[in-house]
């Protein structure tokens, strides 16, 4: 694909097709100064790129290098993120009115596929650490009393590695759906590197399971939205999954994050196991440099053991800051206004900082210094008190399928009136997505009092009707 795009500019072809700017000469100069390149590879996948039957093959050339690069059986790109993936992959594994086994822990867009597709979630509860207020993804002993409860189901789904790193422990999940004959899905979103280095967690096709998706952008080096499902043995029909993201697919795909994924795959083919260890060994010393400054915990053990995660990717550096008496939207805001720094996920005790490929001596060390900087500043900063519901607490009572609540008919109530009421809307503090309230659950008051003073404390909330929380939309009685 990539060189294919190349081949195109090379060539000087011009397409009387959709891209209106034509690689940029229709752009507006302001926009070409900072779009530049990026205009110029914004051509039709076909006719362009390949031809207008796709005779070249391009795009499956593509899919089946990136298929044989990690060992899958299968692999399909897909341009708007891992978001679509795991719905077609729920599509495929559960139809349009089965239930699926999933984790608690899952993000937002396996709750828009229930609520597109109609299926009936069984959820399986994540692991609590309660003392830390954190959740690790489910174990398979969980999942086992959910086939119990739950025999009907077409298959399971599981998020691992979590947006922090951790890891599930995919070959016992995996073990535990196969003895049923039934497929596990897994949500990789955050795993694309994992095939490519032995130091890293176990990817989810090693470890057994039929569908994965990954997002190349998030721990890969592609553009936004570049997403790649892989699949193995026989329990997921592909045409099926093939047909299921077509449903949900853009007609329209960027070629630019095509040929990104495709010259990741090359580049980790290439030099991967040395650039993945690289950012590892660089990982244990932003690690270590860390948890050298006061009141910082890096955490590493309190993630891993039984009653934890099954294995850590260590290239999420996540901190704990609570000792210091900051919270973690805190420490994010200061690093953006004084160090121009962003991390990724921060939340009431925790910062996150994601590493890759990218990072080097010079990238840790500003960072680094950043929080030392910050440190030293902010001494005795106490944080807005949030309140934190025990995990039972945040466990709701699903009453409703998600689809029925979603679409049935709903009223805005003052959010103090909403306890007692079943949600009809999502509410998912972002990062990390993972929601608190699901259209067709029984709200409490312990969730609507995390979440007034979750939004008092800095915790972004973008997803419900009103994002303020004045109202929720609650189904009507
Ligand atoms: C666990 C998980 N699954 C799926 C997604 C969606 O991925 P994408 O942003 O590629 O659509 C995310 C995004 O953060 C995620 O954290």
């Amino acid at each position: 694909m990539l060189d294919a795009l190349a081949e195109y500019r090379r060539s000087g072809r011009y397409g009387f097709t959709p891209p209106g700017h034509r690689q940029g000469r229709g752009a507006d100069p302001r926009v070409r100064a900072v779009l530049g390149d990026a205009l110029g590879c914004d051509v039709l996948a076909a006719p362009g790129v390949d031809d207008r039957l796709a005779r070249g093959h391009v795009l499956g050339d593509a899919e089946e290098l990136m298929a044989e690069a990690v060992g899958a059986e299968s692999a399909f790109f897909s341009t708007c993120g891992s978001s679509l993936s795991v719905k077609a992959a729920m599509l495929a594994v559960a139809g349009g009115d089965g239930g699926l086994i999933l984790g608690r822990d899952s993000h937002k867009s396996v709750i828009a596929g229930l609520v597109f597709s109609g299926v009936r979630p069984y959820w399986v509860s994540p692991k609590w650490d309660a003392a830390r207020h954190f959740s690790h993804p489910p174990s398979p002993e969980a999942v086992r009393e959910a086939w119990v409860r739950h025999p009907e189901a077409a298959g399971a789904l599981i998020v691992s590695p979590s947006p922090y790193g951790t890891c599930a422990d995919i070959g016992g999940i995996a073990r535990v759906c196969h003895e049923r004959g039934k497929p596990l899905i897994v949500d990789e979103a955050w795993g694309a590197h994992l095939p490519f280095h032995p130091d890293l967690p176990r990817w989810a096709m090693d470890a057994g399971a039929d569908v994965c998706v990954v997002s190349v952008h998030k721990m890969g080096a592609g553009f936004e939205q570049g997403s790649v499902f892989h699949v193995q043995g026989d329990l997921v029909d592909r045409a099926r999954l093939k047909l299921c993201a077509d449903l949900l697919m853009t007609t329209s795909p960027n070629v630019l994050l095509y040929a990104a994924m495709d010259g990741w795959r090359r580049q980790m083919v290439e030099q991967g196991h040395e650039l993945l260890g690289a950012a590892l060994d660089i990982a244990d010393y932003a690690r270590s440099a860390l948890s050298a400054i006061p009141g910082i915990t890096v955490m590493h053990n309190e993630l891993l053991g039984a009653e934890a995660s099954h294995e850590l990717d260590r290239l999420q550096v996540l901190m704990d800051v609570a000792a210091t008496g900051a919270s973690g939207y805190q420490v994010a805001d200061w690093l953006r206004d004084n160090r121009r720094l962003d991390l990724g996920h921060s939340d009431h005790r925790r910062i996150l900082a994601t590493l890759s490929i990218a990072d080097d001596k010079t990238t840790v060390d500003t960072l680094i210094d950043a929080v030392t900087a910050w440190r030293t500043r902010l001494t005795g900063t106490a944080a807005p008190e949030m309140r934190l519901p025990a995990p039972r607490e945040l466990e709701l009572e699903s009453v409703m399928l998600p689809r029925e609540a979603f679409f049935g008919p709903c009223q805005a109530v003052p959010i103090e009136q909403a306890p007692g009421r079943i949600a009809a809307e999502e509410v998912t503090p972002y990062p990390p997505g993972i929601p608190v309230l699901i259209p067709g659950e029984l709200i409490d008051r312990a969730v609507i009092d995390y979440l007034r003073s979750g939004l008092a404390a800095g915790m972004n909330v973008p997803d419900p009707a009103d994002p303020q929380l004045h109202t929720l939309r609650v189904v009507a009685r």
